[in-house]
């Protein structure tokens, strides 16, 4: 049996009045909150280009004209960076798929042309991807930037360039070598690598940075034991050498187009001898600056730039992302076997299991 409670009516209504006041407020405060976050997270420009019911106009691209004069003074090397994302400090948001750029760049030329029609079977593979998760696929012809007189893989620069500015929404722009193939289609790049929870959880911790092997020539440099997922804003893997540029993620921010200049100083980087062209640009950016470091993330290769051949840390194996044929051309076999995983995709058996050495 419950006590009974004395003359319930007064008590309760005095009970209930200050206990409404404090709801009230803290409601109150609450939708302020959330108000200024989503302020401050969305730029105005979101929702005027993604209008509901408003057919978004396709991003006309010049693939086919040349540029008329060095790339740094045209248009497309002049991308912007909203205000969230100026600060050296960064930020730290779960992107949007539709804001995710693919960006093959290349002439279709080079060592891939081994493989027929490699480029237009590529981009459209990307294409089912994109329009599987909702990125964007983009091709730009690296051939008609004018670079002087530096090699043409440099050329990649200014496509992450030049992405940015065709897509001003873009938050990150994936630059993939063509001689790649999207093997997991399923794969879902902001829940495996891009949201802060993943690059808390993934990237890698005091690893060696490589320039050659370890055992060979040792830097004594590690990635940033307790780097800021904010200041994140550039994504790589290292192979068994070096950094590798097949396959990079850039966000928008004002790091990454700093970088993306300084990549390419004709004085300093760009026009020197630089073997590895704008990978060794990133290298050396990266082994001599800590400021670099501090903003450039490293995974572990299999996560997005699984080669053919090598050990479990290396070479591909089931449910990885994707496969680069990276020097296929050496022995001679990159048709072989871009036919053989080309057949592949999408696989869900048992074809290549890791097998527990690296
Ligand atoms: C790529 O650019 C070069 C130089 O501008 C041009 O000659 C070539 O036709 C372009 N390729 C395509 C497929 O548009
Ligand atoms: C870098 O990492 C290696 C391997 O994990 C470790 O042996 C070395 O002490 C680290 N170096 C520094 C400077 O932290």
């Amino acid at each position: 049996m419950l006590p009974s409670l004395p003359s319930m009516g007064n008590m309760q209504a005095l009970q209930m009045l200050p206990r409404r006041g404090i709801l009230l407020a803290v409601s109150t405060v609450t939708v302020f909150i959330v108000l200024f976050q989503f302020y401050g997270d969305v730029p105005v420009e979101y929702y005027r280009n993604y209008a509901p019911g408003e057919a978004m106009a396709p991003m006309a691209t010049s693939n086919d004209t040349p540029q008329p004069a060095y790339f740094k003074g045209q248009p497309e090397w002049d991308w912007t960076i909203p205000e969230h994302a100026r600060s050296m400090n960064g930020y730290a948001r779960t992107p949007q798929n539709r804001d995710i750029v693919v960006l093959t760049a290349s002439d279709g030329g080079g060592h891939n042309s081994a493989i027929p029609n490699v480029l237009e079977r590529v981009l459209d593979d990307r294409q089912k991807y994109c329009a599987r998760h909702g990125y964007t696929n983009l091709w730009l012809n690296t051939s008609r930037y004018d670079i002087g007189d530096a090699h043409r893989t440099w050329s990649k620069i200014p496509a992450v360039a030049e992405a940015f500015y065709l897509h001003p929404n873009a938050e990150w722009v994936w630059l993939i070598d063509t001689d790649i193939i999207i093997m997991t289609p399923d794969y879902d790049l902001v829940k495996e690598l891009l949201s802060p929870k993943a690059l808390q959880a993934g990237l890698l911790r005091g690893a060696p940075i490589l320039d050659g092997t370890l055992a060979e020539n040792p830097t004594y440099i590690n990635t940033t034991e307790d780097f800021r997922v904010e200041e994140i804003d550039i994504l790589i893997t290292q192979d068994h050498q070096s950094v590798n540029t097949g396959s990079t993620f850039f966000r928008r921010s004002a790091f990454t187009r700093w970088t993306l200049e300084m990549m390419t100083d004709y004085t300093m980087l760009m026009g020197q001898e630089h073997g590895g062209a704008e990978q060794d640009a990133l290298k050396h950016l990266m082994l001599e600056h800590r400021l670099v470091r501090d903003h450039v993330g490293i995974y572990s290769q299999r996560k997005f730039n699984a080669y053919v051949q090598g050990g479990d840390n290396m070479g591909y194996r089931d449910g990885d992302l994707l496969v680069h044929f990276a020097g296929c051309w050496v022995g001679g076999k990159c048709q072989e076997w871009f036919e053989e995983y080309w057949g592949k995709k999408g696989h869900k058996d048992v074809w290549k299991p890791a097998t527990g050495n690296a």
